[in-house]
């Protein structure tokens, strides 16, 4: 695949798209990287996370969201009473850009594919994108998060985005942001224990 190809790729499978976003070179970020955080959880989760872009700790281990800022996704997740491994955590961007500098509008264009891909296999109820890329991408707005969040929106064909803050933010920010997220995530438990239509 190439990063010109359009944006709707065909997998058979969840394992074949792992397999094939693993070895993915369809960006510069292939080069840098010490391998692709293709994303964790259960693939039939209800709820799904989109945060930003590994950084240096994901790289490592090839995980998303182990370092600081996942340990707050973790006790954000246990405070609406679900386990990490419940749930599905992915980013935009599968590599991670050198020196956590934002992921480039041509990275997160060669990534969608496996984003789109992982929501199409996932079909999660709830997703909750995790600062701005993930919401301008999926939302398509150019709005931010400040202005956004707060509020859920249709998404697809039956389910719902929450656009939350980036846990780094609230690491950043302190108690305000940190309550904000905590109110998304019971907003995130109030749409997952509604009836499905
Ligand atoms: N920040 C992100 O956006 N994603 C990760 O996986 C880790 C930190």
């Amino acid at each position: 695949m190439s990063a010109e190809e359009p944006v709707a790729v065909e997998f058979a499978n969840f394992g074949e798209l792992e397999r094939v976003a693993m070895v993915c070179t369809r960006c510069d970020l292939a080069e840098g990287r010490t391998q692709v955080v293709f994303g964790s959880g259960d693939p039939a989760a209800d709820l799904m996370f989109v945060g930003e872009g590994p950084g240096a700790r994901e790289d490592e281990q090839g995980l998303p969201f182990v370092g600081p800022s996942g340990n707050l996704l973790t006790e954000l997740i246990h405070g609406i009473g679900l386990e990490r491994s419940a749930c599905y955590i992915a980013n935009v961007v599968k590599c991670r850009p050198p020196g956590n500098r934002d992921p480039l509008p041509g990275e997160i264009t060669a990534c969608r594919p496996y984003l789109e891909a992982q929501l199409e296999f996932i079909r999660p109820r709830v997703v909750m994108t995790l600062g701005n890329f993930a919401m301008k991408l999926l939302l398509d707005t150019k709005e931010g998060i400040t202005k956004m969040r707060g509020k859920q929106y249709p998404f697809r064909d039956d389910a719902v985005l929450i656009p939350s803050f980036h846990p780094a933010a609230a690491l950043r920010g302190g108690g305000g942001v940190l309550a904000d997220m905590r109110a998304d995530f019971v907003r995130a438990r109030r749409v997952l224990h509604e009836p499905s239509i």
